[in-house]
């Protein structure tokens, strides 16, 4: 039974995409395929399948992708360093053209005319699967249901009840939220007003300062090639490690951001932000860099994280410049290999030391004690840098790529 008229929607079970599969197979006279991917919020996923094939679509499928997510997306962001406007590790904006990947891979295999997705007119969500998608699959249509039919939340619940619509329905949150693995965001409702401190109500993974431990926590993460793969001495599985320092860092409260940012499609919004396991793995990765790149690798790469984390904003995973960006990161990212010891305490993370044995840092360079093998009469002329019997330089010469 070939139809020609089918649509991928991407389904998380809620209100908006469950009102959303019964409007596309009659808007559009198609038969809807639903698509839900885990990304490590906890939603009950077996659930949103029965739920949408009760609701009318002729066949759900259920994906993890935490380790995909976390190898091919957040590992490479985390490499280069990537925080939007300085501070988001852009969970968000990272699970989306993984799930764009997979609505388009199903949407082959079904030979579907469209993909669609339930992100509303007013966010950057919409454009990161549009561009996505314009990038894999040109010919594939994108429906955005709720930016079309202009209902509200009651509105909704109405269509629901006339449609005979199943739905398990969430006491209304007060807040416009998404959430995976690497981050939970969180906007609108008291939020959008700048002068207004978020109630703790905002908050769902990560204590308060007040209720986080007093008694302070010491990890050490241990990196190789600038991806983290074991703790406190014991290798551990990405998804385990993500999850385990998630658990520890929610405990001690870190994670909380507060931001005004400025949204690709060009207006300003307060986004709240918990991201535990992000907030320590960047700062740890970070700390690490400075043992093992030169000074103008750790300058050049600063400028690079911000490219990069704008491109990854904007939705522009599937890009020959970000291919590009990755070759430099790679390269960089060999010598970031080492352990950094960090403090876990009443809502800071804090880095108390740092090992490689590809450290550039040489103790009897830095030494002000007696062991000093400084040459100080280099600093006669610094335009002699060459001449500094630095591993730096030994690097630079051509002869220390491989320390
Ligand atoms: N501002 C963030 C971003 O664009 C988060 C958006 C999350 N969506 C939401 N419904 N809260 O990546």
């Amino acid at each position: 039974m070939a139809s020609n008229k089918k649509i991928v929607l991407a389904y998380s079970g809620g209100l908006d995409t469950s009102v959303a599969i019964r409007w596309l197979q009659k808007q559009y006279d198609a038969e809807i395929v639903t698509l839900t991917i885990d990304l490590g919020a906890n939603a009950d996923l077996e659930e949103s399948r029965s739920r949408a094939l009760e609701i009318g679509a002729i066949r759900a499928d259920v994906v993890d992708l935490r380790e995909e997510f976390i190898t091919e997306y957040v590992w490479p962001a985390l490499q280069a360093g990537a925080l939007y406007e300085g501070v988001y590790p852009l969970a968000t904006a990272l699970g989306r053209p993984l799930i764009a990947k997979h609505l388009i891979r199903i949407a082959q295999e079904e030979g579907a005319f469209a993909i669609a997705h339930g992100c509303t007119g007013k966010g950057n969500d919409q454009v990161r699967f549009d561009v996505s998608a314009a990038a894999l699959a040109p010919d594939l249509k994108v429906l955005a249901p709720a930016r079309e039919w202009g209902m509200g939340r009651d509105e909704e619940i109405e269509y629901a009840k006339r449609e005979d619509i199943p739905l398990k329905l969430a006491s209304p949150s007060a807040y416009s939220t998404d959430e995976n693995l690497w981050g939970r965001s969180v906007e609108a409702g008291s939020l959008e007003d700048p002068w207004f401190e978020p109630p703790e109500d905002a908050y769902v993974w990560t204590s308060s300062i007040k209720n986080a431990p007093e008694q302070q926590e010491y990890i050490e993460i241990e990196f190789d090639k600038g991806v983290p793969i074991g703790l406190n001495g014991k290798p551990v599985a990405p998804l385990l490690l993500v999850q385990t320092i998630h658990d520890l860092a929610s405990r001690h409260g870190i994670g909380r951001i507060d931001h005004i940012e400025n949204r690709l499609v060009g207006i300003k919004s307060r986004e709240i932000y918990e991201a535990p396991a992000a907030t320590v793995l960047n700062l740890a990765q970070k700390s690490l860099e400075s043992m093992v790149l030169t000074k103008d690798q750790a300058r050049f790469k600063e400028r690079m994280a911000s490219e990069y984390a704008d491109l990854v904003y904007n939705g522009l995973w599937f890009s020959a410049h970000r291919i590009d960006l990755d070759a430099y990161v790679r390269s960089t990212q060999q010598f970031v290999s080492g352990t950094v010891r960090l403090r876990l305490l009443k809502g800071s993370v804090d880095v108390v030391g740092r090992k490689s044995e590809l450290a550039l840092y040489q103790h009897e360079l830095a030494t002000y004690d007696t062991g000093d093998t400084f040459d100080h009469k280099s600093s006669e002329g610094f335009i002699n840098i060459y001449g500094l019997p630095t591993r730096t330089q030994a690097r630079i010469q051509g002869k220390g790529i491989e320390r």
